[in-house]
């Protein structure tokens, strides 16, 4: 399995890697499990992808945890996730740390349990000075939540003369995104066989690649992600130019 570590070209690691972890209730199914037992082998995956990618020197990843549709879960399942999430912050900011692990969290966190707002704040805090890996937890996230937020600060700023919109260009748009400070996501990965964004980094996946595997989040470990890595180098990226434009 060393190989297809071996096979990545170090010079050309997508700068921001997205995943959509998703299948841990049909791995928990299959298993003849709660679907919360599914949630905590993902832990597993996640930590693994974690370490894969920090080894790798891949600067961001950002990890689908919780869509702000998936609120509507059953209540069981939701409280059993915010539990999961302040165990697994608490239990791993110290490894975070010696690794050089940065951690930033996007998404509504206003709706998230006090408990977890407070263990999350606190990991960021201490991690904050760390130069590796920026580990970017998508938490309460949707998309349209976030462009949505977006419009309404911009306008909030237009309307107290902050903000020229004759001004308004991708870079300004950019600053009101919860990714203000991170690069697009040029990797997007979707685990368990299901071939949608789900309301995830819909404006900054504009020019990702996209990269669908069958294999169930409980299931995913560095191999699978190198594969993903070595699939995206495997590609060539017009960004709507033509081949020939891109070789020179
Ligand atoms: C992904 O696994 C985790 C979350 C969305 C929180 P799912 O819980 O969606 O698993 P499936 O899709 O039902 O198998
Ligand atoms: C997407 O998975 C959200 C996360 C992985 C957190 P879902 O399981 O919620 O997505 P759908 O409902 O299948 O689109
Ligand atoms: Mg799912």
């Amino acid at each position: 399995m060393q190989r297809l570590k071996d096979k990545i070209d170090h010079s050309r690691l997508p700068a921001h890697i997205a995943i959509i972890m998703d299948g841990n209730g049909r791995w928990a199914k299959e298993k003849g499990q709660d679907r919360l037992f599914g949630h905590y082998h993902g832990v597993e995956s996640v930590r693994d992808v974690v370490e894969g990618c920090a080894e790798l020197g891949v600067k961001y990843l950002t990890l689908y945890a919780f869509s702000t549709e998936n609120w509507h879960r059953p209540v069981n399942e939701v409280s059993g996730l915010m539990e999961l999430l302040v165990q697994t912050i608490r239990k791993e900011t110290e490894t975070l740390n010696k690794n050089n692990i940065r951690l930033h969290v996007i998404g509504d966190l206003s709706k998230m349990p006090q408990n977890a707002i407070d263990e999350l704040n606190e990991s960021i805090a201490i991690t904050g000075k760390n130069t590796g890996l920026n580990l970017v937890m998508a938490l309460s996230y949707s998309s349209r939540w976030e462009l949505l937020n977006a419009v309404k600060k911009v306008a909030q700023d237009v309307q107290q003369k902050k903000l020229d919109p004759e001004t308004i260009n991708e870079n300004t748009f950019h600053q009101y995104l919860c990714t203000a400070n991170f690069p697009d996501p040029e990797l997007m990965i979707r685990t368990s066989g299901e071939y949608r964004i789900s309301n995830f980094l819909l404006y900054q996946s504009a020019y990702a690649e996209l990269y669908f595997t069958d294999v169930l989040w409980p299931d995913f470990r560095k191999e699978n992600l190198y594969e993903a890595i070595l699939d995206f180098q495997s590609r060539e990226r017009r960004f709507g130019k033509t081949s020939e434009q891109v070789m020179v």
